[in-house]
């Protein structure tokens, strides 16, 4: 099969500015695009630089950019991008990561926001069994992570995260996807100080673009995010914007089947906090001439009795 692939090429010490080189390769029908990768380096130009190690989507290595998106090369075949309309093969390094050389860039961000995330068992020391017995957890106690255990750290989802692209701040998909894991093991002591670490790591920063959730491993970090802000809540850690935002929004629409947003910024700032809400004042002014603002009053849906009824429903089973 016949196929195209525009590679960027960049030597920072040699090239002002990275460029894109052209190769036009003849491989078998199931070829991956690691497969062409390997071909044009034996046979057409040795000095492309690009990691792999595994060629079974174990190691993690091979992460790059392939026409828009974060791949894991060696499980991305050639003709499956052919058969999305792209008879060329755009290939980029991995984005929010300094290139170091043509497809390889430094990981050293990634590998911060996950160490941040302390990816290591903490249990209690005095139910710890003795060293010749294992701590056993049943396979049921361990659901809640089975998916976060599949993560071999390729950061696929840490490049097509729009979050980390501009917020170099927050942890990102697979930091937070492995603090999940350990957050919800039952045999960790440090469920608590976890997550209050979390809140100051961007707990609440996710944007919801659910880039994420295309992981070559299915680890679904996006699923992660959203139930540590749950637990988060859950063990009273409410003092932070992410949370008060989330149980005024939740409060709005229960009250009134529709988001108020005037009323969502008035109760975050505090009802009585006068100074505050003067503060607010200009960007309210300038959400009105924008047409942001509900004019006269905040309407209700029609019916606001169904969505409290559901409301209602999803509060009993929570509590069930
Ligand atoms: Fe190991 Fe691709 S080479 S995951």
């Amino acid at each position: 099969m016949k196929s195209t692939f525009l590679i960027q090429r960049y030597v920072p010490e040699q090239d002002s500015a990275p460029h894109v080189e052209r190769y036009e390769l003849d491989l078998w029908d199931e070829a991956t695009i690691l497969d062409g990768l390997l071909a044009i380096k034996d046979s057409q130009d040795d000095s492309l630089a690009f990691r792999r190690a595994c060629r079974h989507a174990i190691c993690g290595s091979c992460s790059m950019v392939v026409n828009g998106y974060t791949k894991l090369v060696c499980k991305t075949a050639i003709a499956s991008e052919v058969k999305r309309g792209r008879s060329e093969l755009k290939i980029t390094p991995m984005r929010s990561m300094k290139v170091l050389k043509d497809l390889i860039v430094d990981m050293s961000p990634f590998w911060k926001h996950f160490r941040d995330v302390e990816p290591w068992l903490q249990p209690d020391p005095a139910k710890v069994p003795p060293p010749n017995e294992e701590y056993r957890v049943t396979p049921q106690q361990l659901a809640p992570s089975r998916k976060d255990l599949n993560c071999i750290l390729c950061a696929v989802c840490f490049s097509d995260c729009g979050v980390t692209e501009v917020d170099s701040h927050f942890a990102g998909p697979p930091a937070l996807a492995k603090a999940h894991r350990f957050v919800t093991d039952p045999r960790d002591s440090k469920r608590k100080e976890r997550l209050e670490k979390l809140v100051d790591l961007g707990l609440w920063d996710c944007a919801h673009a659910y880039n994420c959730m295309e992981c070559p491993k299915h680890v679904d970090p996006a699923h992660a995010i959203a139930d540590l802000r749950r637990i988060s809540i859950e063990a009273g850690i409410t003092n932070n914007i992410g949370a008060k935002h989330s149980q005024q929004f939740t409060k709005s629409v229960g009250r009134n089947g529709r988001l108020d947003e005037t009323r969502l910024v008035m109760e975050l700032t505090g009802i009585t906090n006068v100074t505050g809400q003067i503060r607010n004042a200009p960007q309210g002014v300038r959400m009105l001439l924008k047409g942001k603002l509900p004019l006269p009053m905040h309407q209700k849906v029609d019916n606001p009795k169904e969505v409290r009824r559901i409301f209602e429903t999803v509060g009993t089973k929570d509590e069930q």
